[in-house]
């Protein structure tokens, strides 16, 4: 619809039509749905209903096509509704988890997989997208890493940009055919929560915040994204859908944002319990003076903003520039034209989950995997040798992350069945040899969780034993349940349950050539699994088609390749840890066992078990030295870094060169190092290529001490190489 006319139809709306535009159904009001959050009594009328501007996780083209003619044929100006779901790692067809996804280090992947998501979701009548989720994070106890792309500000940044581009497509003006509007969140700072609990305090200095957590939300911005959402929690003891500051001088004014912001699930309503409003009214009026434009699935917008336009304590000025965002969206979407936009049954049937969707779910699951060791070069498997694959996640179909609520578990790949289909001829067995948790654990999740198993522990041990000591291999398979992460699943310890680390133990005396395969969802303390097995596989959470992926990683097939996208930490106390941390006045330089008065533990290092960025191959690279084309480099110039890899080993692997600069003296203390760049580079045995980077002045700008977003002249030191611990190969002067 041309703008005039949109601007017409607007001039027509009344005040209670303005707000129904600012209010989102939720879920359960038409038929169940997907409750994410707190479900309770809302005394929403159907009168409510009848101006409703969006609804909440209904899906299906069949459905959506009905609540929408219905919705139009009784709004007084027969306005659609859109529709709004989580599809954060795939829809039906299920991605791996977004930490994985950023273990790629390949945005070009992400961009395709957000682009299938929202084929997919499109299809079933969805408009609009609740990703991507672009909070950085640096806590494993929290449960939603698994919903991030990781500790990196840089890496998060093309990756929200890539998801933004999949899901929109390049066209700024119009989100077409088989395209979804971008959701990122949640705006801002998610993912530092005091003590890793989910929906906990936020206290981060304004520095910080800028220089580490708004480049995420940014690059999605920059990349076009339709909508933001607010987090849960507080920055500077201000909840951020209460937060003016935040969402009109930050998010609109400086981060130039002009589509439609969404509170998180009830965040209007739970500033009530924050303690800043007295009552829903209170509430209202601080989050639209706030500039939050739609109030997520409670009634606190649809009830109290008329009465507060009345007495004057909110301009109808906020309430109309709300509800026209929300409507400009609408006819970004070409609602106006097609309420239905691409929902339909026949492309349900055909492109849901159809071939070349799962080849491309293999294709990024199999790019995932961490291989974290591999001694005696015990991977790749050889189909010849007799392999006992062993342990819970050998037949389980849960292995697609939490957020995967509109994926089918039935069709996802088990370990056994990706063998058996992707190495017809391998000598393999298979036992449960546990649970996968310890007995007497319940999980509480919101997603389908597996059966308890009727195992009975001492009969399955003992069958994975003998299966073990007679085979050549042994492939354990352990990992925590998919529910163990998530929206609020934060977790106090970060290993395996009991019973899976007997199984390792008694498999361990057996037979010493042990491969561990782990499922999880966040970085976990595996200094026992990597002391028992020779070999340790990362997988995390890979989706419907990570049996396939699995298995052919474990055969060679496909080589792993997958880099660290969050440290993974020596243990819990050890947390939060990650590699751009800064230097403290008493860096620790020697061994902790040795060395007295620095920032240090008693009992344990202060590097992580395995850092960000690391990953080996079934391959080895080498590293020449870096040459610098000049040692000083000025404003408006360009230094460029070279480096030649070469791959020394006897197969061909894929390695994901890193770029890393410290900023050796700022006005303010900077990290040891930061991620500036990466190349892959696939190499065949005795094959070298040169890697370059070029280095301009802009990627050395930070927040200074006057707060400007500027360089300052000085030493930068350049380190070169597979991960986060590069060695340090050169130095050049920004003057
Ligand atoms: C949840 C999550 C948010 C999600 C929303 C809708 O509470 O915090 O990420 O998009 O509710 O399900």
């Amino acid at each position: 619809m041309q703008q005039e006319k949109l601007l017409a139809l607007f001039g027509e709306l009344s005040l209670e039509e303005k707000i129904g535009e600012l209010f989102q159904v939720p879920p359960f009001f038409f038929d169940g749905g997907n409750a994410t959050g707190p479900a309770e009594e809302m005394g929403i009328c159907s009168e409510d209903i009848r101006v409703a501007g969006s609804c909440l996780s209904l899906i299906g083209a069949q459905k959506l096509a009905q609540v929408q003619k219905l919705h139009m044929e009784n709004h007084p100006h027969h306005i659609p509704m859109l529709f709004m779901a989580d599809i954060i790692n795939g829809y039906r067809t299920v991605f791996p988890i977004p930490l994985a996804q950023g273990c790629t280090f390949d945005p070009d992947m992400t961009e395709k997989c957000a682009a299938i998501a929202a084929r997919e979701s499109a299809a079933s009548g969805i408009h609009v997208t609740f990703s991507p989720m672009v909070d950085l994070v640096r806590d494993a106890r929290w449960g939603r890493v698994m919903e991030s792309t990781g500790e990196d500000p840089y890496l998060n940044g093309l990756m929200a940009a890539a998801m933004v581009r999949g899901y929109q497509g390049q066209d700024r003006e119009h989100i077409g055919r088989g395209k979804v509007a971008a959701c990122v969140k949640h705006f801002a700072g998610y993912g530092a929560p005091d003590g890793g609990r989910d929906y906990n305090t936020v206290e981060l200095s304004e520095r910080t915040l800028r220089q580490d957590y708004l480049p995420g939300y940014q690059a999605a911005i920059d990349a076009g994204a339709a909508l933001v959402m607010t987090s849960f929690n507080t920055l500077d003891r201000v909840p951020s859908s209460a937060n003016a500051w935040l969402m009109r001088q930050v998010l609109r004014k400086e981060m130039g944002f002009d589509g439609v912001l969404i509170s998180d699930w009830a965040a209007i309503q739970e500033l009530i319990a924050h303690g800043i409003a007295e009552d829903a009214l209170q509430a209202a009026s601080l989050a639209m003076n706030a500039g939050v434009d739609i109030d997520m699935a409670t009634p606190v917008y649809i009830k109290n903003l008329k009465a507060l336009v009345e007495s004057g304590r909110v301009s109808e000025a906020l309430i109309d520039e709300a509800a026209l965002r929300v409507l400009m969206l609408k006819n970004k979407l070409g609602l106006f034209e097609n309420p239905y936009k691409d929902a339909s049954e026949a492309d349900e049937q055909s492109i849901l989950m159809c071939e070349s969707h799962r080849e491309a779910a293999r294709s990024c699951a199999e790019k995932t995997f961490v291989l974290l060791k591999n001694e005696e070069a015990l991977l790749p498997l050889n189909p010849e040798e007799t392999v006992a694959f062993i342990g819970p996640y050998v037949d389980s179909r849960f292995i697609s992350g939490a957020w995967s609520i509109f994926g089918d578990d039935d069709s996802c790949v088990t370990l056994r069945e990706g063998v058996k289909c992707m190495v017809p001829g391998a000598r393999a067995v298979f036992a449960p040899g546990c649970t996968l948790i310890d007995p007497g654990v319940e999980i509480v999740g919101f997603q389908k969780n597996p059966p308890r198993e009727t195992l009975d522990p001492e009969t399955a041990l003992a069958e994975a034993v003998r299966l073990a000591s007679t085979a050549d291999k042994v492939v354990l398979v352990l990992g925590e349940p998919r529910d163990y992460s998530g929206e609020c699943a934060s977790r106090s310890e970060l290993t395996l349950p009991k019973c899976q680390m007997k199984l390792l133990e008694q498999v361990c005396e057996v037979n010493p050539k042990v491969c561990v395969v782990l499922f999880n969802g966040r970085p976990l303390d595996l200094r026992q699994v990597s002391e028992a097995a020779q070999a340790v596989l990362e997988a995390w959470l890979p989706g419907t088609e990570g049996g396939s992926a699995l298995a052919r990683v474990l055969y060679g097939l496909e080589s792993p390749s997958g880099k660290l996208s969050m440290s993974m930490p020596y243990c819990v106390g050890q947390v939060p840890v990650y590699y751009n941390h800064m230097r403290t006045g008493r860096p620790l330089l020697g061994d902790y066992r040795t060395t007295k008065f620095c920032s240090q533990y008693l009992d344990i290092p202060n590097e992580p078990l395995y850092p960000f960025g690391y990953g080996l191959s079934y391959t080895s690279f080498a590293y020449s030295g870096v040459t610098l084309d000049r040692a000083s480099l000025h404003k408006g110039e360009t230094l460029r870094a070279s480096i030649r890899v070469t791959n020394t080993g006897t197969r061909t692997g894929t390695e994901t060169v890193q770029l890393y600069i410290q900023d050796v003296a700022g006005s303010v203390t900077r990290p040891v190092r930061e991620l500036k760049g990466f190349r892959k580079l696939t190499l065949a045995p005795g094959e070298s290529g040169q890697v370059t980077f070029d280095i301009t002045e802009q990627m050395l700008r930070f927040y200074t001490i006057s707060g400007d977003y500027a360089s300052e002249p000085g030493t930068f030191r350049i380190f070169i190489g597979p991960d986060s611990r590069a060695e340090q190969q050169a130095q050049f002067t920004l003057t």
